[in-house]
């Protein structure tokens, strides 16, 4: 199993191209099964989430492929994948593989507005919480679909196909937008979502699938109206930068002071998280290129926060936020709204040095800690990056286990933090 070795107390300095969005990347593949033509996405990120889906896909039958990489191509430039779903030859998803991946359980909602009938296993994915289905079934269930539940797998059915509904959420919910749309997308009549997350990843989605044929009104706002088509065709497109890979360095730069580009990041899809790294007192200035993170020698000033659905601070970014106000020069408050239990990071911050108090949703973050490196394991995606960002700050040696939580959403995450002079490195193959 690798480890990541980290020796902290290096500035970072220089550039770190941001990938295409792992959260946008895995809706827009699932949509590939709402259509017998072929879908072309670029700027896919390498992630282990992305061949894992690609996996679930093929169970399907879907035809996968990944082009080569063009010359002059780096390391991190995205692939471009092309999906092909001509024949569904299985509408059930099974345990073994939706269990590993939570995403992969919105496949229900293309294979029942397309096959009249869908299969799939009740989900696993990152232990933060419950994380129910509820809404999603519900949003189904709208749309004319009967579901039932047996022996862990939620069966949906809609034989003479899904009818326009209305849909309204009551708790904003990425994944239950996600399945309306497409849902919606395939339905006779009118569908109106109220209360849509307004999440950027939401709105690639309805955009890739208005390319497909669908008619898609409300884009990016939280009462989207969808007009059933018949049928939908192929598209390309383009995956939109991470703004959670984007947040994460920019955490980085902050924790450890420096000069870094973000190269390809776009700064609206991350205002809220931007402005709370300029109240902290770190530069954030953006271009063309991308945006610039920098904080030369001045301390950081504690900042309290609380995650809410989009535009508001992401949950994602939760656990690299409170690595960072260890190192404020005073006391912050983190209250986490959107996922219960989302402080695993809390006890392994601690090994590293960390003073932080729960309190139900709510961490109390003490400042001007000295951290120091130490052994530590990665429980989710989020909650280990955040150990990543402490320990490029701690004294002395880091080693964290259970990488592959990382691998699932940060791609080449140490080679693009060593080319910017961190004391990084991948042992392979150790316990
Ligand atoms: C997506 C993101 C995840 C992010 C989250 C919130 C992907 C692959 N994952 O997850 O990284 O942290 O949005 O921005 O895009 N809920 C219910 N019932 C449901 C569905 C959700 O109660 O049927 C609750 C959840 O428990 C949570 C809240 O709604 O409290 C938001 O969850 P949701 O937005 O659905 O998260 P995901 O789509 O799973």
């Amino acid at each position: 199993m690798d480890r990541i070795r980290i020796s902290g107390g290096r500035r970072l300095e220089g550039f770190i191209p941001i990938s295409g969005a792992k959260n946008a990347a895995l809706p827009l593949m699932i949509a590939s099964l709402l259509t017998s033509e072929t879908m072309t996405l670029h700027n896919v990120p390498r992630l282990s989430d992305v061949r894992l889906l690609m996996r679930i896909l093929g169970n399907h039958g879907v035809d996968a492929a990944i082009s080569g990489k063009r010359i002059g191509q780096s390391d991190e430039s995205g692939e471009t994948i092309t999906l092909s779903a001509r024949d569904i030859v299985d509408t059930t998803a099974p345990y073994e593989l939706v269990s590993r991946m939570r995403a992969s359980f919105w496949v229900v909602a293309p294979l029942l507005a397309r096959m009249g009938e869908a299969r799939v296993s009740l989900p696993g994915g990152c232990a933060i919480g419950t994380r129910p289905v509820d809404l999603l079934l519900m949003a189904l269930e709208k749309l004319g679909a009967s579901i039932e539940i047996d022996s862990g797998y939620v069966i949906a059915k809609a034989p003479k196909g899904l009818r326009g509904g209305l849909i309204d959420f009551p708790k904003v919910t990425v994944g239950g937008t996600h399945v309306a749309l497409m849902a919606a997308s395939l339905a006779h009549g009118t569908t109106e979502i109220h209360n849509a997350a307004r999440e950027p990843e939401v709105a690639d989605l309805a955009e890739c699938l208005i390319k497909m044929g669908a008619r898609i009104e409300g884009i990016g706002t939280s009462r989207i109206v969808i007009e059933g088509v018949s049928r939908l065709g192929g598209a390309h497109h383009h995956v939109l930068p991470d703004r959670i890979e984007t947040g994460t360095y920019a955490m980085a730069v902050a924790m450890t002071g420096g000069d870094v580009m973000l190269g390809g990041a776009r700064s609206d899809l991350l205002q809220s998280a931007l402005g709370v790294l300029q109240q902290a007192g770190v530069e954030v200035l953006t271009s063309d290129l991308g945006i610039r993170i920098r904080r030369n020698g001045n301390g950081l000033m504690p900042v309290d926060i609380e995650t809410q659905p989009f535009p508001g601070f992401p949950t994602d970014l939760q656990a690299q936020f409170m690595a960072l106000m260890t190192r404020a020069d005073g006391n912050s408050r983190i209250h986490e709204t959107i996922f219960e239990n989302r402080f695993m990071h809390v006890q392994e911050l601690a090994r590293l040095g960390a003073k932080i108090r729960l309190d139900g949703d709510v961490a109390y973050v003490e400042g001007r800690t000295r951290l120091t490196g130490a052994p530590v394991m990665a429980t989710d995606l989020r909650a280990s990056v955040s150990l990543v960002i402490a320990a490029l700050a701690a004294e002395g040696e880091t080693l964290v286990n259970r990488v592959y939580h990382l691998d699932r959403g940060f791609e080449a995450l140490e080679k693009k933090l060593f080319r910017c002079g961190a004391d990084i490195e991948r042992l392979s193959g150790e316990r």
